[in-house]
C-alpha cells in the first residue's frame, strides 16, 4: 500500500517497477502517521518519511555490528572453555550472534542501504556499535557475566523491539529475543555452578561482576532527559520504552538474581525503595560511556582491527560464492536455451 509505480525508460519495453516515492507529500504523510497511530506496521514498499527511513538504517545497522562485534570478546574464549560441554555451548552462542548480526543487515537492506555500505561504515570507524563490546574479558567467570548481564540486559532492550512499528525490525527481534534468553541463562548457569566452587572461583565471578555491572547499566543510553530523539523514536512505535524505565526493569531483574548467586552488586546506593516500589541505584560514570562511544575505550582499536582483518581474510569465500553462483546461472540459461 501507499506505493507509485514508476516508468523505467531505460530498460527494453519500459518495465514498470513499484518503488516506493521518497518525496513529501501531506496524504502520503497522513496515512503513515494513521498507520502509527493504529499501531499498525511498516512494511519496505510503504511511503515512509525520510527521517524515519534514516533512524531506521542507523539504528538496525548499528544494532547488526553490535551483534558481529560481540562475537569477538567471547570467541577468544573457545579454545579456552573449562570442558568440552562448555567449549560447545559457547560456540552455539557465538554462532547465535553471528546470525542475529546477518538478520538485521538483511532488515536493514530492505530500507535501502547495502551490506557492503554498511559494512563499510563499522570497518572504517564511522559507524556505532555498542560500547559494552569495548572492554576485555579477563577470565572465564567474564563469559558467564556477559552472558547473564550483557545478554540479560539486551533481552530487556529487545523485546520491546519485537513491537516496533518496522515490519522486517520486529519479526527479525522475535527470534534474536528467543536466543537470548538461551544466551542468558547458560551465562547464569556457568555461575552458578562456579559459585558452588572453590574461593578463587568465587572471587573469579565477583571481581567480572565488578567489573561488568556499571557498564550494563550505561547499555540502556544516556538518561531519558539527555536523549533528545527518544521522543521522536517513542513518535514512530521504534521506541516503545524509555532508556530509564528499561534501566530500572534490568536492576530490578538483576538484583534477585544476584542474591541466589550469592554475589554482590557493585553499588553502594542499591537499595529497595518502598514509594517507589523500585531498586534506587547510584550515579552511572557518562564520562566513561561517552570516551567508550568515541572511540577510546580499552578496546576499541583491537575491536575494529580483529573485525577488519577477518573480513579481509573472508574475501576469498566472497569471491568463491559469487564464482559459483555466476557459473550455476550460467548453466541454467545454457540449459534452457
Ligand atoms: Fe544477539
Ligand atoms: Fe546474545
Amino acid at each position: 500500500m501507499y506505493t507509485q509505480s514508476f516508468n523505467v525508460p531505460d530498460s527494453p519495453g519500459a518495465k514498470t517497477v513499484a518503488l516506493a516515492p521518497s518525496s513529501e507529500d501531506p496524504a502520503l504523510q497522513a496515512a503513515f502517521d494513521a498507520r502509527i497511530d493504529a499501531d499498525g506496521r511498516i512494511e519496505p514498499q510503504d511511503w515512509m518519511p525520510e527521517a524515519y527511513r534514516k533512524t531506521l538504517v542507523r539504528q538496525i545497522s548499528q544494532h547488526a555490528h553490535s551483534e558481529i562485534v560481540g562475537m569477538l570478546p567471547e570467541g577468544n574464549w573457545i579454545s579456552r572453555a573449562p570442558s568440552l560441554k562448555r567449549k560447545a555451548i559457547l560456540i552455539a552462542k557465538v554462532q547465535d550472534e553471528g546470525g542475529h548480526g546477518l538478520y538485521l543487515y538483511s532488515a536493514a537492506e530492505t530500507l535501502g542501504t547495502s551490506r557492503d555500505q554498511m559494512l563499510e561504515g563499522l570497518h572504517s570507524g564511522r559507524a556505532k556499535y555498542s560500547s559494552i563490546f569495548n572492554y576485555p574479558t579477563l577470565t572465564w567467570a567474564d563469559v558467564g557475566v556477559i552472558g547473564w548481564l550483557v545478554d540479560g540486559a539486551a533481552i530487556m532492550n529487545q523485546v520491546p523491539l519485537c513491537r516496533c512499528s518496522y515490519g522486517p525490525y520486529a519479526r527479525a527481534m522475535v527470534r534474536v529475543c528467543k536466543e537470548e534468553s538461551f544466551h542468558q541463562r547458560q551465562g547464569y548457569e556457568a555461575l552458578l555452578v562456579m559459585m558452588t566452587g572453590t574461593a578463587e572461583q568465587k572471587a573469579m565471578v565477583q571481581d567480572a561482576v565488578n567489573r561488568w555491572w556499571w557498564k550494563c547499566l550505561a547499555m540502556f543510553g544516556p538518561p531519558d532527559a539527555d536523549s533528545p530523539n527518544s521522543a521522536q523514536g517513542m513518535r514512530w512505535g521504534i521506541k516503545r520504552v524509555s532508556n530509564d524505565e528499561l534501566r530500572q526493569k534490568f536492576v530490578d531483574a538483576t538484583v534477585p538474581q544476584a542474591k541466589v548467586l550469592g554475589v554482590t552488586l557493585p553499588d553502594p546506593d542499591l537499595k529497595w525503595n518502598e514509594e517507589r516500589g523500585h531498586h534506587d541505584y547510584g550515579q552511572i560514570d557518562w564520562n566513561e560511556f561517552w570516551e567508550t562511544v568515541n572511540g577510546n575505550g580499552p578496546c576499541n582499536k583491537e575491536r575494529l582491527a580483529t573485525r577488519v582483518k577477518a573480513h579481509n581474510e573472508g574475501q576469498w569465500v566472497r569471491d568463491a560464492a559469487l564464482a559459483h553462483a555466476a557459473k550455476k546461472q550460467a548453466r541454467s540459461i545454457k540449459e534452457a536455451a
